[in-house]
C-alpha cells in the first residue's frame, strides 16, 4: 500500500525559481553571479513606503484586516485608477491580495470549474498554466510567435476548436515584454464578451513601458473582466507580497469567501506601507528610466553576440530572444551560461513548454552596472561559442 498523494500536486516547476536556487547556490560558494533570471527590481521599496512601514511597526497592532484589505488601501487603489487612467472604480470591487499570485488562485477558483478551458498565449507567465493545472482546469495554449507579437489574437482564438471559458491577457507581457495595441485589445474584449469568455487581465507591468503602444486598462473596455495587479513590479515591492484585483460584481462574494478561508487577510504591515506607495511616483519613475537604460544595453549587446531575433520589448523588464541555430537547447544554454559566466538567465521552456527550447529570457530589472557586466560576459562567451561552432 502506498500513502495517498494527490495528482493535482504534480504540476510543472516554476523553472525560474529553480534557476534562482542554482544561482544562489553558486553565489554561496563564492561565484560572481549576475541575476538576470528573476523579474525583480534591484531597488527595494520606495522611501515613503519604508517610512510608513516603520510608523506602522511602532504604532499599530497589525492584526488581521478584512479579507478584502484595509479600507484606506482600497481607497488609495481607487485613487490610482482615477489619477493614472481617469477611471472611476468602486472601492467595493477592489480586493487586496497576498501578491498577484494569490489573486490568480482566488479568481481562478471563483471563475473556473474543473474541466473548463482557459486560453493564454504561449509564451506566458508559467504560474497561469501551473495554477490552472493544479485546479483541474484545462490550459489552452495559443501559439503566439513574432507575427502575433507573442500575444493572443482573435485569429488564434478563432483557430481554437473547443469551447473556451476564459482568456488570460498580459500587456506588457512576461516573458516577451510585448504590448497589445488598443484596437486589438478592444477586439479581444469584444470577442470574449460575445462568447461569455471570462477575461483575466494581468496588468502587473503597467507603469513600465518604453514609449511604444499605450497601456490599455481592461476596465476602460469592460466591467466583466478580472483585473489583476500588484505592488511587486512598478512599485518595487516583491517581497512584501501585496497585490490587488478589481472584480466583476458576480465574483465579489465568491472571492471574498475564498479569501476569508484561504488567507484570512493579506499581510497587515504590507498593507499599511502600501498605502504610501501611490505617493512615491518620482522615485518609482526613476527606476523605469533605469530599466530603459538597461534595456538599451541589452538590445545593443545581443545582436553583437549574434542574437538578432528578439521580441519587441515594449514594456515590463524582459528581453525574450531566440537562440542561434548552432546553440544548444535553452535549458542547456542557460545551464552553461550560468556555469561558465555566472550570468543567470531563464530558459524559454518555462514560458512555452512546446517551443521554448529555442528561446531565453533575460530580466533587466537589476542594477545598470550588473546589466552592463552581464552583457559583456554574454558577448565574450557567445563569441567563443560561435567560433567553436564553425
Ligand atoms: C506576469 C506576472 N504576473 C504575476 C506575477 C506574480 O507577481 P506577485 O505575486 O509578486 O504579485 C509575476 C511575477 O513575476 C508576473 O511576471
Amino acid at each position: 500500500m502506498a500513502l495517498k498523494s494527490a495528482r493535482r500536486g504534480h504540476i510543472d516547476p516554476f523553472i525560474v525559481m529553480e534557476v534562482m536556487r542554482a544561482a544562489n547556490a553558486r553565489a554561496a560558494e563564492g561565484a560572481d553571479v549576475l541575476h538576470l533570471e528573476v523579474g525583480q527590481p534591484a531597488s527595494g521599496a520606495p522611501a515613503g513606503v519604508l517610512a510608513a512601514a516603520h510608523a506602522a511597526l511602532d504604532g499599530d497592532r497589525l492584526g488581521y484586516t478584512e479579507a478584502f484589505g484595509l479600507p484606506a488601501l482600497r481607497t488609495a487603489i481607487a485613487g490610482h485608477y482615477r489619477h493614472h487612467y481617469g477611471l472611476q472604480v468602486p472601492e467595493s470591487r477592489i480586493a487586496v491580495t497576498t501578491g498577484s499570485s494569490a489573486g490568480f488562485l482566488l479568481s481562478f477558483l471563483a471563475a473556473f470549474d474543473v474541466g473548463d478551458r482557459v486560453a493564454m498565449a504561449a509564451p506566458s507567465y508559467p504560474a497561469y498554466r501551473n495554477i490552472l493545472s493544479a485546479l483541474g482546469v484545462e490550459v489552452v495554449e495559443l501559439p503566439a510567435g513574432p507575427d502575433e507579437r507573442y500575444q493572443p489574437t482573435v485569429a488564434l482564438l478563432e483557430a481554437e476548436t473547443g469551447p473556451l471559458h476564459g482568456l488570460i491577457l498580459a500587456s506588457p507581457s512576461n516573458p516577451a515584454g510585448t504590448m497589445i495595441e488598443a484596437d486589438a485589445f478592444a477586439d479581444l474584449v469584444a470577442y470574449c464578451t460575445a462568447r461569455d469568455i471570462r477575461l483575466v487581465s494581468d496588468e502587473i507591468y503597467h507603469g513600465i513601458t518604453f514609449g511604444g503602444p499605450r497601456e490599455v486598462p481592461a476596465l476602460a473596455l469592460t466591467q466583466q473582466a478580472v483585473v489583476i495587479n500588484s505592488f511587486s513590479k512598478y512599485f518595487s515591492m516583491t517581497g512584501w507580497r501585496l497585490g490587488w484585483m478589481v472584480l466583476p460584481e458576480d465574483l465579489l462574494r465568491p472571492v471574498e469567501c475564498l479569501s476569508q478561508n484561504l488567507f484570512i487577510s493579506p499581510p497587515a504591515l504590507s498593507q499599511r506601507a502600501g498605502i504610501a506607495a501611490f505617493a512615491c511616483g518620482d522615485e518609482l519613475d526613476a527606476h523605469v528610466r533605469r530599466y530603459a537604460e538597461n534595456r538599451a544595453i541589452l538590445l545593443e549587446a545581443l545582436p553583437r553576440a549574434g542574437f538578432t531575433h528578439i521580441a519587441p520589448a515594449d514594456g515590463a523588464f524582459y528581453i525574450y530572444f531566440h537562440l542561434r541555430p548552432h546553440d544548444p537547447d535553452s535549458l542547456e544554454f542557460c545551464r552553461l551560461l550560468l556555469e561558465q559566466t555566472g550570468v543567470a538567465a531563464t530558459p524559454g521552456v518555462d514560458f512555452d513548454p512546446a517551443r521554448g527550447h529555442r528561446t531565453v529570457r533575460l530580466s533587466f530589472a537589476g542594477a545598470t552596472g550588473e546589466i552592463r557586466a552581464a552583457a559583456a560576459r554574454l558577448c565574450a562567451w557567445a563569441g567563443v561559442a560561435a567560433q567553436l561552432a564553425v
